[in-house]
C-alpha cells in the first residue's frame, strides 16, 4: 500500500483540482492520509494570488524537504498556480522537490498520471472511482481573460475556456450517482460561460433538473457580466442556493477603473438593488482589496461607505499585494505597507460588526440545512449549510451526514449558527 498526503492552498478551483488528483491517486492504489509523516507522496497544491500565499507554501515545502531527509523514498510534488508561475525554477530554491506540475497541466492529469507514477502503480487500476462527497465542486470553465491589473490568475491559469455542457452533465450525473447532493459550479467568471448557444443561466437550468441533485451553488460572478437572466434564475430555480458572491474589489470608481474592472461604484450598487428586489433574503458576499496603487483616503472611505450601505453577509478582505508581471505592480503610486494594514484592519472591524448582526438576526428562525460532515466525535456535532450560505452546527447522536433537516437556530458563535432539529 502506498500513502499520499495532499495540502491545498488558494481558491476552490485548487480544491477541485486536489479532489480530482486524490481520486486519480486512489484509483491507482494510493491511500490518502491526513499527515505527511508517513506519506510516500506529498503533494502541495499552490496559489500565487498574493505574496503571502506563495511564502506559506514555500515554507511548507521546506518543512517537507527536511522530513524527506529522514524518509529518502518520499516524493514531493508541487502543483498548481505557483508551480505554473515559477516552473522548474522552484527546484533551484527547493532542490528536494521531485516534480513541478503547473496549473494548466493539472487539467490534463487524468491522461498524465500513469506516466508520472511509472512503476509505482499498485493495486487494481480499474478499481471503481472514489466516493464523491455530499458536497462537490465542478469546474465549468477554466482560465480568465479579464486581466484585472493586479491579478496573476490570467497569467497562471491561461485563457478562458468553457467545458462543454454534455461533459458537465455527464460529470454531474456521476457525482450524483456517487452520493453527491450539492454541486458548486466553479469559474473565475461563471457569467461568461458559453458553449455554443448555452450561456450560464441555461446551464444552470440544465443541471438544476438532474434527478437526485438537491442543491446547486456557483462562484464567482463578475459584476460586469451579471445578467438579468441570472438574477431571474434565483427566483425560478428552487434548488439554487440563495447566495451570490459578487466581488466588488473597491467602492471607488476611480480605483475600479485603474483596476480594469469595467464597472463603476454606481453600477455595482444598482446590481445589488436589482438582486435584492428579486430575492429579498439573498445572502450577498464579496471580495475587496485595500491599498491598491493610487488609492487615496477618499477612495478608501468610499469602500467603507459601500460596505456600510450594502451590508454584505461576509467578505474576504485583502491588502493589495504586488504581483510581478502584472501592470499594477509597476504603478509608481504604491501605497505604504503601514497604511494598507491600517485600512485593512478598520474595514475588517466594520464588516465583522455587520456579519455579527446578520448572524444574530437568525436566532429564533427555522432554516433548511444540508448536513455534510461530522465536526468531531467528541462534541457530537454535525456541520451543515443553510440553503443560503451560513454554516450550522447541530449536536446529534444519530448520523446527520447527507440529510436535509429543518433547524431552529438557538445561538451563534463567530460565523457558525447552532441549533436543533425541529
Ligand atoms: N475571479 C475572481 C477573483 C479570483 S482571486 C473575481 O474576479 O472576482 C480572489 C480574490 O483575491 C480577488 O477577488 C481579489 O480580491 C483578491 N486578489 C487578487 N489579486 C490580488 C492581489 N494582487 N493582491 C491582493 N488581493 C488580490
Ligand atoms: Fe483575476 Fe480579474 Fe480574472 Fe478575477 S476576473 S481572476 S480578479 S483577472
Ligand atoms: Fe486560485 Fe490562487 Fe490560482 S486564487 S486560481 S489558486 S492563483
Amino acid at each position: 500500500m502506498l500513502f499520499a498526503y495532499l495540502e491545498t492552498y488558494g481558491c476552490q478551483m485548487n480544491s477541485a483540482d486536489s479532489d480530482m488528483l486524490s481520486g486519480l491517486l486512489q484509483s491507482r492504489g494510493y491511500e490518502i492520509v491526513e499527515s505527511a509523516d508517513d506519506a510516500d507522496l506529498v503533494v502541495v497544491n499552490t496559489c500565487s494570488v498574493r505574496q503571502h500565499a506563495e511564502d506559506k507554501a514555500k515554507g511548507r515545502i521546506a518543512e517537507f524537504s527536511g522530513r524527506k531527509k529522514r524518509h529518502p523514498g518520499q516524493q514531493i510534488w508541487v502543483v498548481g498556480c505557483m508551480a505554473e508561475r515559477m516552473g522548474d525554477e522552484l527546484k533551484k530554491e527547493l532542490p528536494l522537490i521531485d516534480l513541478v506540475i503547473g496549473a494548466q497541466t493539472m487539467e490534463r492529469m487524468p491522461e498524465l498520471i500513469d506516466g508520472l507514477l511509472a512503476d509505482q502503480i499498485h493495486g487494481d487500476m480499474n478499481e471503481s472511482r472514489p466516493r464523491s462527497g455530499i458536497s462537490a465542486f465542478l469546474p465549468i470553465m477554466r482560465g480568465c481573460d479579464n486581466f484585472c491589473t493586479y491579478c496573476i490568475v490570467p497569467h497562471v491559469r491561461g485563457r478562458e475556456h468553457s467545458i462543454p455542457v454534455s461533459q458537465l452533465v455527464d460529470s454531474a450525473k456521476k457525482l450524483i450517482d456517487g452520493g453527491t447532493m450539492e454541486i458548486t459550479l466553479l469559474g473565475q467568471n461563471v457569467n461568461s460561460y458559453l458553449d455554443e448557444t448555452t450561456g450560464f443561466p441555461e446551464l444552470l437550468c440544465k443541471l438544476h433538473d438532474l434527478d437526485g441533485l438537491k442543491r446547486l451553488r456557483f462562484t464567482t460572478s463578475h459584476p460586469k457580466d451579471l445578467s438579468d437572466n441570472l438574477i431571474a434564475a434565483f427566483a425560478d430555480l428552487p434548488k439554487l442556493s440563495r447566495h451570490l458572491h459578487l466581488p466588488v474589489q473597491s467602492g471607488s470608481s476611480a480605483v475600479l477603473d485603474a483596476m480594469n474592472r469595467k464597472y463603476t461604484r454606481e453600477h455595482y450598487l444598482g446590481l445589488i438593488d436589482k438582486v435584492r428586489k428579486a430575492v429579498p433574503d439573498i445572502d450577498i458576499t464579496t471580495d475587496v482589496m485595500v491599498g491598491f496603487p493610487g488609492e487615496t483616503d477618499d477612495d478608501y472611505n468610499a469602500t467603507v461607505e459601500l460596505f456600510r450601505r450594502v451590508r454584505f453577509t461576509t467578505a474576504f478582505m485583502f491588502a493589495y499585494s504586488p504581483r510581478e508581471g502584472t501592470p499594477a505592480a509597476k504603478f509608481t503610486t504604491q501605497v505604504d505597507e503601514a497604511v494598507k494594514k491600517a485600512r485593512l484592519s478598520k474595514l475588517i472591524e466594520v464588516q465583522t460588526a455587520i456579519t455579527k448582526e446578520h448572524y444574530a438576526s437568525m436566532i429564533g428562525k427555522t432554516i433548511s440545512v444540508l448536513f455534510t460532515e461530522r465536526q468531531s466525535r467528541k462534541t457530537g456535532s454535525f456541520i451543515g449549510f443553510s440553503d443560503h450560505f451560513k454554516k450550522v452546527a447541530v449536536k446529534s447522536d444519530v448520523n446527520l451526514s447527507g440529510r436535509i433537516e429543518n433547524v431552529k437556530i438557538i445561538s451563534t458563535t463567530g460565523m457558525t449558527l447552532s441549533g436543533e432539529i425541529v
